[in-house]
């Protein structure tokens, strides 16, 4: 980690006990949302991405040493365990109600994932009150090929955008942005919920002394891009609960947004900081 954060420039750090929203914002959190998302005030974003854990069920990595296999556990997904599906579900609605608390009435969220959890996150949500706007389809123009040939390659991904109750009035749409991608994509004069991208590669993938993917599930910045430029103005304050390597903040910063990232994994929020360019604050409540 000393390699990539050398690389991209050591952040600063400091640690704390509490929160307040004035010194959560435009730096990287390290800690665990739930925690400090509980520091934040009533009704202060404007916009929420989450991007959690799919909770994909890989199996265990078999390792034959000396003719005898063994089971060990990849680091590099250990954040996407959970023991079942209540354990996963019961986390998630803690995250979503976290986030419906700190959502102003105009406020609206985006989720994303995909077969895997998005049936269950939708219905989570949808008992939790939040209406749902869209479901936006993200087909991936590189997706990763189903090498088995066991069943069709799975192109796609999918993001909820919802407000957070069926009243919620004056939310951000800019329906100009909307027309533009969907001109781009298909070169559609209307609307659609459908959007063209690849998935991050090239220069834009953060890597690790090793040459290896840093985070293996960073994603493109021109996704998010979308999602920033569609839905919130310049000035807002959009929230990442769960920001890996804070491509979210990337482009938040970029076109004008203040942000509130968040991330539990030293290795991703130490690299999400030097990326940013802002202090990575070490939250800390054993400290009060
Ligand atoms: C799907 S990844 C996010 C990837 C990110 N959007 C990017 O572009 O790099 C989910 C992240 O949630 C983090 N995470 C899981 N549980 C968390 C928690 N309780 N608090 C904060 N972060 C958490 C994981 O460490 C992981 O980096």
């Amino acid at each position: 980690m000393a390699a990539v954060a050398a690389a991209l420039g050591a952040p600063a750090r400091e640690g704390v006990a509490r929160l307040s929203l004035d010194t959560s914002l435009d730096r990287v959190i390290l800690g665990d949302c739930l925690k400090v998302l509980s520091d934040l005030p009533d009704e202060c974003v404007d916009l929420v991405f989450l991007d959690p854990p799919y909770y994909l069920q890989l199996p265990r990595k078999k390792l034959v040493r000396w003719g005898v296999a063994t089971e060990v556990d990849s680091p590099e997904r250990e954040w996407d365990r959970f023991s079942s599906f209540a354990e996963y579900d019961d986390f998630m609605t803690r995250v979503f109600a976290e986030c419906q608390r700190l959502m102003k009435p105009s406020a609206t969220i985006w989720v994303i994932g995909t077969y895997h959890n998005i049936y269950r996150v939708g219905a989570l949500m949808q008992d939790l009150g939040f209406w749902i706007l869209n479901d936006v389809t993200w087909f991936k123009t590189n997706p990763m090929p189903n090498w088995l040939g066991v069943r069709m390659t799975n192109a796609t991904e999918t993001l909820l955008w919802a407000v957070r109750d069926r009243r919620a009035k004056g939310y951000t749409y800019n329906a100009a942005v909307a027309k533009e991608y969907a001109k781009a994509d298909f070169g559609s004069r209307i609307t659609l919920n459908v959007w063209r991208l690849p998935i991050c590669t090239g220069n834009e993938r953060l890597r690790g002394p090793d040459g290896a993917k840093l985070h293996p599930t960073q994603k493109p910045e021109r996704l998010l891009e979308r999602v920033v430029r569609l839905s919130s103005a310049r000035g807002h304050i959009v929230l990442d609960p769960m920001a890996g390597t804070g491509t979210l903040g990337a482009v938040a910063s970029r076109l004008g947004r203040r942000f509130i990232i968040v991330e539990r994994e030293p290795t991703y929020a130490e690299a999400a900081a030097a990326r940013l360019g802002v202090p990575l604050v070490v939250h800390e409540p054993g400290l009060a």
